[in-house]
């Protein structure tokens, strides 16, 4: 696909191929683990500004950021209140972030039914003041959204000019309605119509990227500058340097490495649920990968994982 440098405001990014913010998954180590492999910008993933702004440890600790990771960095958070939104842009918590993400597109009911992800796709006005507001913090802020929260009204043009008039920086849609949550096909028509409703920002393309093929594509039929991959990178965060062009080097070393590290920086027991259900992932496809996720579902602790990973020829 065409590999260029996204620029955010006055920030740039090395390359335009992003790490999706993943609730559960987007932790520090993989977020570091995507960028060495090519990722050129990757989330957090959402924490409540709410519980921010009450100074919630909870909170906080999905924040963490390995002190090695080279790259700018991107949070992403959610609310519906604009003063609560803005406060947790300038507090101390998001001080290590270059980015601030602001959620629009969260399909889950206990989000949305507090006015918050989605459900700002609706509400043009408040989403507006959320996005004016946090950019007051003098914080770059991007957005991600949906295309509208069901197929009888598409918000995306109409919504992308707003989130540009507003102040964003950048905008990141996924191209499936509310109502979809992740299933069926994204509507790249939908995301041509954001890019083309913008003039200033880069328009983010997301959904439906397991592949470099898919890749590709999507950035053609959508006209997007850059791509944003979530589910795919939980099957193979390789994909990065397969698209990137870079060596995507030893698998089997590089999941070693990434149990070591979660377990170094989040606790043994975080890191064997946590590794033995990401493992699952990164072994789909392969021979007897059925047995294998099951064997890896079966360890204890993350030695065990390690010594079965060892003979797993990834
Ligand atoms: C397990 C999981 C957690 C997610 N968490 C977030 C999140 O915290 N914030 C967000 O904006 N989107 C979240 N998403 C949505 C993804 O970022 C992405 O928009 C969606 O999965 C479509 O991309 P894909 O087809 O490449 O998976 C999540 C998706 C999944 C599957």
């Amino acid at each position: 696909m065409r590999l260029t440098q996204i620029k955010i405001g006055e920030l740039t990014t090395p390359t335009n191929v992003f790490l999706a913010p993943l609730a559960g998954y987007s932790n520090a180590v993989f977020r570091e683990m995507c960028y060495n492999l090519g990722a050129g910008l990757t989330f957090t993933e959402m924490v409540s500004a709410k519980a921010l702004c009450r100074g919630s440890k909870k909170t906080e600790d999905l924040l963490y950021v390995t002190p090695t990771y080279g790259g700018l960095k991107a949070c992403q958070i959610f609310g519906a209140d604009h003063d609560y939104m803005r406060r947790a842009c300038e507090s101390e918590a998001l001080a290590p972030f270059d980015i601030v993400d602001i959620n629009m597109g969260c399909p889950m009911p206990k989000i949305y039914k507090n006015g918050e992800g989605s459900e700002l796709l609706k509400n043009l006005d408040t989403a507006a003041m959320i996005i004016s507001q946090c950019k007051k913090s003098g914080k770059t802020i991007t957005v991600k959204c949906r295309i509208g929260v069901d197929e009888s009204n598409y918000v995306t043009a109409q919504f992308a000019k707003m989130c540009e008039d507003s102040g964003a920086d950048m905008l990141t849609v996924h191209g499936r309605t509310r109502d979809k949550i992740y299933a069926g096909e994204v509507n790249w028509r939908e995301i041509a119509a954001a890019k083309n409703a913008v003039k200033r920002i880069p328009v983010i393309a997301n959904g439906g990227i397991f592949c470099v093929t898919d890749a590709e594509k999507l950035m053609v039929k959508t006209g997007a500058d850059g791509v944003m991959i979530a589910r795919g990178a939980l099957f193979n965060p390789w994909l990065f340097a397969e698209i990137t062009g870079r060596d995507a080097g030893d698998k089997r070393g590089a999941v070693l490495r990434q149990i070591a590290a979660t377990r170094e920086t989040m606790g043994e027991r975080f890191a064997c649920v946590y590794m033995r259900k990401l493992a699952g992932f990164y072994v789909k496809g392969k021979t007897g990968a059925t047995s294998l996720r099951l064997k890896l579902l079966n360890c204890k602790t993350t030695q065990e994982l390690e010594e079965l990973i060892a003979d797993i020829d990834f």
